[in-house]
């Protein structure tokens, strides 16, 4: 069948067609029927249903044959380690962690926060928690204590696994003081710890709190998989909104392993047993769902890479890796190609390899420029594939199904929507756009299997944030056009929302941290043009009447502050003071026009602002930094 019959199948019989799908799932009990709509607009997938995520992403691959094909590859060039677990192993040793856990209290229902870098671990450590039915929430290592303490006052974790260290290149990353920071910040307290003991660290343990991950586990029963019901939250993820306070995404069980499991055919193009890689990180979502859940669940390998696409050792690692691992789709964010375009323009280092096992590249996490995309289809000879997604979808809106059909590529567009979405382009005021115009991107709800059913602890701010702008509809946040073909275009946020180097961060967030300054009395943080990691946060300060202190130095601390804060995922590391910020004249600062000013592009007064001289001092300070071309 074609895409465009599949799609019309989705549409004309939503239910019959995941029904379908979840056929392709072992179900301890299968649900009577996909979708619940009885609490409208908040929707539930295959709620009555039983199922066990960790027994249809390991146990049952033992159980069909399995057991000996390798599930994770570790391939590590910042601690040159390379090694592999078969799908027998790694049941035994998620069955162990999962008993360990159990044996200290860890029930379904119960949340775990999850701290790790790149190694297996970190995807075992999930596989437990789903095993017992318990809630895991992985935070991303970039993230400063601070970060980590909010998470475990929202989702108040009964444990937290995390690792000794991280190792970024250059520097090793201590994650226990910035645990034992978080810990001590946050009002709630996890009963217990269970550090992974990392050779390049080895952490001091608190004496009753923490375990190690080894010893921890030593002597218990392991532990069977735990049925749940089909609406039962596998996972919390939070993620950057307007505010400071991150959104935790919650996913629920079974609409998520149906989901996942389409896609990994029908959009990755993959066959159980062949090798999938995302480059990215357990931490965002790519990682939740591509680097553990989705290839997993498909019984395909999946490639845990602990290292960077330039520097680790330099700008063909990524090729070694495709050509050593017999990689056949790969993804990972436009960022880490334009890193190695700007290493090794003429991509002389894939001369250096065999990658023809390779099928197709994916990118996604940030809008991909034409250039990159260019650049990697001549360097790779393969098909390159742009896909939209988010956090809380889980999965690909908007992409090129190439397991159905390859559709033609319009280089700049993520190509058609996936069966499930029924993507729409409104105005203001919720009316579709005509072919061709630029609106807010909204999808009729429902939406699919798999994507955010509400955010934890924060029914009224799913309400707020995603459904109350466009009754019937989720406010994706991006703004973009469809043409008439169907193709999405996804051109900018409509929100405070910045994406760095493929990362979603929060500038309101950063706001927050820099008006703590003692001498900082008003800021603003706007999102600016960056070459290599597509925007860069940048901030205005406006100090307190009276503080004549250097400016550098008010600026150094502005910038500490956050990355002690935030941590070094924010890349803060521009801002400049000025004497005002500019305003509409009902105060609101005028942050999209600052944008174009840094960015060195027209704009159009804005009507409303209080004083048009300001925008000639914003350009002027923009400039004593580099900024502002124009
Ligand atoms: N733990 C601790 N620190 C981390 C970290 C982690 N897991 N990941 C990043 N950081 C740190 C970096 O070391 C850097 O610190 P520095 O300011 O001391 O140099 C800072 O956070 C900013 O990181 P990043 O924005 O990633 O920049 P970079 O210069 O280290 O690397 C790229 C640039 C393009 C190579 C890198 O961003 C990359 O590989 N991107 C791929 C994108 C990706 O995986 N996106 C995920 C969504 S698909
Ligand atoms: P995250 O939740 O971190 O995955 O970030 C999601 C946001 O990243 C989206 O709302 C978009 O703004 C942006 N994004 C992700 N993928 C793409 C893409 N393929 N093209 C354009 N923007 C993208």
């Amino acid at each position: 069948m074609a895409y465009k019959d599949i799609y019309e199948s989705w549409k004309r019989d939503p239910d019959a067609f995941w029904m379908e799908q979840a056929k392709a799932i072992d179900w301890d009990e299968m649900p009577s029927k996909a979708l619940f709509d009885g609490n409208a607009p908040l929707y539930e997938w295959f709620a009555d249903g039983m199922v066990n995520t960790c027994y249809n992403a390991v146990d049952r691959h033992v159980e069909q044959g399995r057991g000996d094909q390798v599930a994770i590859i570790h391939d590590s060039p910042v601690t040159h380690t390379k090694h592999e677990i078969t799908y027998k192993e790694l049941r035994d040793r998620v069955a162990s962690l999962a008993g360990a856990l159990r044996a200290k209290g860890i029930e379904k229902g119960d949340r775990v926060i999850i701290y790790m870098p790149m190694v297996p671990e970190a995807l075992e450590a999930m596989l437990a928690c789903a095993r017992l039915g318990a809630i895991h929430s992985v935070v991303f290592g970039g993230f400063a204590a601070h970060e980590l303490a909010v998470r475990i006052d929202d989702c108040k974790p009964k444990a937290i696994i995390a690792a000794s260290c991280g190792i970024e290149p250059g520097r090793v990353v201590h994650y226990k003081p910035l645990l034992d920071g978080a810990i001590e910040q946050a009002a709630h307290k996890p009963d217990f710890c269970v550090i992974f003991q990392r050779e390049q660290e080895v952490a001091h343990l608190e004496e009753g709190r923490d375990f190690a991950w080894h010893s921890f586990q030593y002597g218990v029963e392991p532990a069977d998989c735990v049925p749940v019901e089909g609406n039962h939250p596998a996972y919390i993820l939070y993620t950057s909104g307007t505010t400071g306070a991150p959104k935790g995404v919650v996913r629920h069980t079974g609409g998520h392993l149906v989901a996942l499991n389409w896609t990994m055919k029908n959009i990755y193009n993959v066959d159980p047993g062949d090798v999938f890689w995302a480059a990215s990180d357990v931490g965002w979502v790519v990682g939740h769902s591509y680097i553990c859940y989705a290839p997993l669940i498909h019984g395909n390998t999946t490639i845990v890479f602990e290292g960077k696409p330039v520097g680790t050792p330099d700008a063909g690692t990524f090729w070694r890796v495709i050509s050593e691992h017999k990689v056949r789709s790969f993804f990972t964010a436009p960022t880490a190609f334009r890193a190695i375009k700007r290493d090794d323009p003429k991509g002389e280092m894939i001369k250096k390899y065999d990658i023809s096992c390779l099928r197709a590249l994916y990118l996604a996490g940030e809008r991909a420029d034409p250039d990159t995309i260019e650049w990697a289809r001549k360097v790779m000879g393969v098909p390159v594939y742009d896909h939209w997604w988010q956090t809380e979808t889980g999965w690909t809106i908007a992409g090129n199904p190439a397991g159905i059909e390859a559709l033609p590529v319009k280089t700049g567009s993520p190509t058609v929507a996936m069966p499930g979405y029924d993507v729409q382009i409104l105005d203001e005021a919720g009316h579709e756009m005509p072919a061709g115009e630029l609106g807010a991107i909204a999808i009729k709800l429902p939406l699919p299997p798999g994507t955010l059913p509400t955010l934890w602890n924060a029914e009224d701010r799913f309400h707020s944030s995603y459904l109350n702008h466009f009754p019937g509809y989720y406010e994706t946040g991006d703004a973009g056009m469809k043409d008439e073909d169907g193709y999405l275009w996804i051109m900018a946020r409509t929100d405070d929302v910045i994406n760095v180097a493929g990362h979603r961060l929060s500038t309101g967030a950063m706001e927050e941290v820099l008006a703590a300054h003692p001498d900082v009395a008003e800021c603003a943080v706007i999102g600016v043009t960056d070459e290599l990691k597509g925007q860069l946060p940048l901030g205005f300060l406006c100090l307190t009447k009276g503080v004549n202190r250097p400016h550098d130095a008010i600026v150094k601390e502005s910038v500490s502050m956050v990355r002690d804060q935030i941590g070094p995922v924010a890349a803060f590391k521009l801002a400049v003071v000025v004497d005002r910020l500019p305003k509409t004249r009902s105060g609101k600062i005028l942050r999209a026009t600052m944008v174009k000013i840094a960015d060195g592009e027209d704009f159009k007064m804005p009507a409303t602002i209080d004083d048009p001289a300001i925008l000639d001092e914003i350009r002027e300070a923009l400039q004593t930094i580099g900024y502002a071309k124009g």
